[in-house]
């Protein structure tokens, strides 16, 4: 897809059809001005629950809930005409049962008007794929890297750096896609598992931290725009530092107040003029 072709609306089969072709460009969207902003330039915009971490200031995506997810889903497809939007599905709305993610997959699509949903997780949630892709739910599956387990694992280290890791993370991939998954993320791994796993599936995967050896990327907006400043991991590239933008901006306001050089005359109103 190009920055031109804003009038059409990619579909999830398009975004299927995209393995091994011109790489797929991803970000992820809470709001809608930024929905707005991206939505002509990305095929797919990913509504992550990273929103708790980079919006509402908590240490892990574990607090997110559905009502929050469903808030942000509903206000980045209201900024979207374009691109593919995706909503993640927030730890413990999926994990229990492939009745009860339906449930709430169902919710979400209903609510929000997305083209379908994201899941963590490998050979355990097949099922779950299966039983929501044959009932009209396009899934997302996410392997490597993932940040709902945080606790399991102990913390956001890179995955399949060892042989047997590597080995568990590709067979999560391919039970993932062969249970219908339509793509893959792939999220903080090496290049050499990230090239076999996307050798070794029929869908796209989308790298984050995962080598340009997938098949598109995706960056959490904010990181790429030096907005969310906290922590910058090391496969973030920063294209822009709008974090000093907006301090120098804020700063420049309040010397003005302070000075009282704002609001001037071409802030002000008139009075209204008499006619006849
Ligand atoms: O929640 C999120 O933003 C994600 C992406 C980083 C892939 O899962």
């Amino acid at each position: 897809m190009s920055a031109a072709s804003h009038d059409h609306c990619v579909t999830i089969p398009e975004i299927r059809s995209r393995k091994a072709g011109v790489p797929l460009v991803c970000l992820t969207a809470y709001t809608t001005p930024m929905a707005r902003l991206l939505d002509p330039h990305v095929d797919l915009l990913l509504v992550g629950d990273s929103v708790g971490m980079v919006v509402y200031g908590y240490d892990s995506t574990l607090a997110v809930t559905m009502d929050m997810m469903i808030a942000h889903g509903r206000a980045v497809v209201r900024g979207t005409r374009h691109a593919c939007v995706i909503v993640d599905m927030p730890f413990g709305s999926y994990q229990e049962s492939p009745q009860i993610a339906f449930r709430n997959a169902a919710r979400i699509m209903a609510e929000t008007g997305c083209k379908g949903i994201k899941i963590e997780g490998g050979a355990e949630m097949a099922e779950t794929i299966a039983f929501l892709t044959k009932r009209g739910i396009p899934v997302l599956g996410h392997v490597g890297l993932m940040p709902q387990s945080v606790n399991v694992v102990g913390g956001y280290r890179a995955r399949g750096r060892e042989g047997a890791d590597a080995a568990r993370i590709l067979a999560d991939a391919k039970a993932c896609a062969e249970a219908g998954a339509f793509a893959l993320v792939i999220e903080g791994t090496v290049e050499s598992l990230a090239h076999a796993i996307t050798k070794s599936v029929p869908v796209p995967t989308i790298g984050i931290g995962a080598s340009p050896a997938c098949d598109g990327q995706i960056l959490v907006t904010e990181d790429l725009l030096g907005i969310f400043r906290e922590f910058t991991p090391k496969f973030v590239k920063r294209y822009a530092e709008l974090g000093q933008i907006i301090e120098e901006s804020v700063q420049a306001f309040g010397a003005d107040v302070r000075d009282r050089r704002f609001p001037g005359p071409e802030q002000l109103f008139g009075l209204k003029r008499k006619t006849g």
